[in-house]
């Protein structure tokens, strides 16, 4: 089983610390978010997960870590400047903002573009999704990028102080694409990975950690030749990644495509596939319940070459007349010049934590009959691996024990000791948390220097030797 709806994940992850509401003391902020104790350690692994598999265990991917404030001048010749805007619309009943494509529309009414989206308005024929009025403005561009001011004596209005933080990862692997193939000696096809914050101030952001204006994201541009069959490989990543989310424990049920239609297209991409997951199984509706995980994107040759110097336009002016580089690659083997062009698979970390977390909710009942809550979590991607827990917490020689057990582990696996509840509460506490092994030492461990090991999902217990256990647990996470 999954996850009912989102709203008993968040209720999961604030209960448990997962996930804060970000600036709580204050009122919050809308749609920000903290991570806790335990999130902060499932992004680490879900990121980790994610450069292990990409760059590590690849042999034609290298990493790169660059500023998320960069030069204005990127986001000028990238396009972001002029075409980064979703439409914004106003409701004049209740004076909420809202994203033009997210109004609500007559049933029938799918609006692909602007245009119609306008013509829908003006006909009364969309609502606000917020009070449902049909009295909307005309449908505006708002452009997304957020903007600051560089040097302690900017002014608000001079344009050369100003900059944006970057609204994706992609364009500081763009401008590094040179420094990175001549320093690690690379030829085409390679590709360069990255992960970090991005920032895109949404009109409508919501669903918990789904859209944020606040975001990690973890993306690869792989670098091949003109000629390549582009189409195919963004058919062989939508593979690869299908079968990378269903080895973190997303269900492939829960996954399926989306060919973006042409009309939809970003303006850098000829080709996008997205991948969806299903973030909202409680909708009746089958087409709603689905919503982008991540998008595999064909950008042709866009991006380096806007960003060099050397192309010009059909009169001869250069189209870049401020970069000081071309960032073409010559091709040794043919003597031959050309700008590669770019298959971008580009995840978002917490969209990937969200689904995790959903598909990992299951639920099962004790004999008691007591419904209890089990996160299956990926042992690889289990915030923590082990739980050692005193069956006896006023018993100093079991206390030592377990401690000393806690702190072996400790070097090799996260492992945390808890006392504070009885042995049935801790083992609860853990399941909900996704621990997959709960180690408990009692009065016999003593004695025989064995402890008990509990599996979250079987609640099987197996007896293990003191001495054995980091090995026994180390096999048992690698499945
Ligand atoms: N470089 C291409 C690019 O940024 P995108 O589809 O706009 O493409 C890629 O973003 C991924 O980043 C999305 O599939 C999603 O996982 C994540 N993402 C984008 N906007 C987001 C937001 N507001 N909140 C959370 N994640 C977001």
């Amino acid at each position: 089983m999954a996850a009912p709806n989102i709203d008993t994940i968040v209720s999961l992850a604030k209960r448990r610390g997962f996930v804060f509401p970000s600036s709580e003391i204050y009122g919050g902020l809308g749609s920000a978010w903290d991570y806790g104790s335990l999130g902060v350690e499932l992004c680490n692994n879900v990121k980790q997960a994610w450069w292990q598999w990409m760059v590590h265990e690849r042999d034609d991917i290298e990493g790169v870590d660059s500023s998320i404030i960069l030069n204005r001048l990127v986001w000028q010749y990238s396009g972001h400047e002029a075409t980064f805007h979703d439409p914004l619309v106003d409701c004049r009943e209740c004076k909420s903002r809202l994203r033009a494509d997210k109004l609500d529309f007559e049933e029938g009414a799918l609006p692909t573009d602007v245009g119609e989206i306008a013509q829908l308005i003006t006909q009364k024929r969309a609502r606000c999704t917020n009070c449902g009025s049909t009295d909307l403005t005309e449908p505006r561009p708002f452009n997304m990028m957020f903007r600051t001011m560089l040097g302690a004596a900017a002014d608000e209005n001079d344009p050369s102080a100003l900059a944006y933080l970057r609204p994706e990862t992609a364009q500081g692997i763009f401008i590094n694409f040179l420094n990175v193939q001549t320093t690690m000696r690379r030829k085409i096809p390679f590709g360069i990975a990255q992960i970090g914050k991005s920032f895109r101030n949404e009109i409508t952001p919501g669903n918990f950690i789904l859209r944020t204006r606040e975001f990690e994201q973890m993306e690869m541009e792989y670098f091949v030749r003109p000629d390549a069959e582009h189409s195919k490989l963004v058919d062989e990543w939508v593979e690869q990644y299908l079968e990378w989310f269903v080895g973190l424990g997303l269900a492939r049920d829960n996954l399926q495509l989306h060919e973006v239609p042409a009309e939809e297209l970003a303006h850098y991409s000829k080709r996008t596939v997205d991948i969806m997951y299903r973030y909202f199984p409680e909708r009746p509706e089958a087409e709603r319940q689905w919503e982008e995980l991540m998008g595999i994107a064909y950008r042709t040759d866009f991006d380096l070459r806007s960003h060099s110097n050397k192309p010009t336009d059909g009169e001869g002016n250069r189209i870049n007349p401020d970069s000081t580089d071309d960032l073409s690659f010559f091709d040794d083997g043919r003597k031959e010049r050309f700008y590669p062009h770019v298959i971008e698979p580009a995840a978002g970390v917490n969209r990937t934590v969200l689904a995790v977390l959903m598909d990992a909710y299951s639920e099962k009942t004790n004999d008691k009959g007591e419904t209890r809550v089990i996160l299956k979590l990926r042992p690889q991607l289990a915030p923590i691996k082990a739980a050692i827990l005193p069956l006896a917490k006023n018993k100093p020689e079991i206390v030592g024990m377990a401690k000393a057990i806690k702190r072996s582990l400790q070097p090799v696996l996260r492992a945390v000791y808890d006392d504070t509840g009885g042995i049935g509460k801790l083992y609860a506490r853990q399941d909900e948390i996704g621990t997959p092994f709960c180690v408990t030492v009692d009065h016999q461990s003593l004695e025989d220097e064995a402890v008990t090991v509990r599996d979250r999902d079987t609640w099987e217990q197996d007896r293990v030797k003191v001495a054995d256990l980091p090995e026994h647990l180390q096999a048992r996470l690698r499945g």
